[in-house]
């Protein structure tokens, strides 16, 4: 028998359904031209350019907006698609780079900043939201020679490899001691959470946020020295 003859799919009957491997593909061939000429009809019902949502009307001009960065007022003009993630790195002067891109989707914390004292990711905030708002990014937090003890601690508890995801978990180890002065381990874990780090510094990170921790409960801000810092 030539072999091409041969039944693909045995018949539930028990006889040859007949088809050859030429005819199923042929017939395969034809469903699927059949297919893409229905969908292709479908589109061209719809209009070209009209099927996907991306391709609709895109909101366009400038806003104008003040609101506050690490404790100055800065009035911007931005489109209605920029981030604040985008605002702090590329229109601030001098640019504010200490919020890292990274995942760009709500994913990593590396962009994450205070705003109004509230953690947020800064890549997932839109900045024309911000009139009126007041934010903080790790350039505020403390300087080289005056660092905030939590950013102390995590120079002392060597919290840092690659270090992109360092100034996010700075600033939500801040925010964390801020709001709950007495959060237990568990608790700054969780308050954590929402920051990854792909190099695996965890024991180290949590290490900090503890050490700060203990630093600002026995003496608030000014009793930072003996880490380094004065804040
Ligand atoms: S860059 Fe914003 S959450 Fe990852
Ligand atoms: S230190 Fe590299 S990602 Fe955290």
């Amino acid at each position: 028998m030539d072999k091409f003859k041969q039944p693909l799919v045995p018949n539930p009957s028990g006889e040859s359904s007949g088809h050859s491997r030429r005819t199923f593909l042929g017939g395969t061939s034809a469903a699927v031209a059949g297919s893409t000429l229905a969908n292709s009809a479908v589109a061209n019902t719809l209009g070209a350019g009209k099927t996907r949502p991306e391709d609709g009307p895109r909101l366009t001009g400038l806003s104008k907006l003040t609101l506050t960065v690490n404790g100055t007022k800065q009035s911007v003009e931005v489109e209605p698609r920029t981030t604040l993630l985008s605002l702090l790195r590329h229109r601030m002067d001098p640019p504010l780079t200490g919020a890292k891109e990274v995942c760009d989707r709500g994913n990593c914390g590396a962009c994450s900043v205070l705003i109004d004292d509230q953690p947020a990711y800064s890549c997932m905030t839109l900045a024309v939201d911000l009139a009126g708002r007041s934010v903080r990014t790790v350039e505020g937090l403390g300087t080289p020679d005056d660092l905030h003890p939590v950013q102390a601690a995590f120079c002392k508890h060597d919290a840092s490899m690659c270090g992109f995801c360092t100034p996010g978990f700075v600033v939500s180890t801040v925010a964390c001691l801020e709001q709950e002065p007495d959060a237990d381990s568990a608790r700054i874990r969780d308050r954590l959470s929402g920051n990854l780090c792909r190099c695996g510094t965890y024991p180290h990170v949590f290490a900090a946020a503890e050490g700060a921790q203990q630093v600002m409960n026995a003496g608030g801000l000014d009793s930072a020295g003996d880490q380094g810092g004065k804040r």
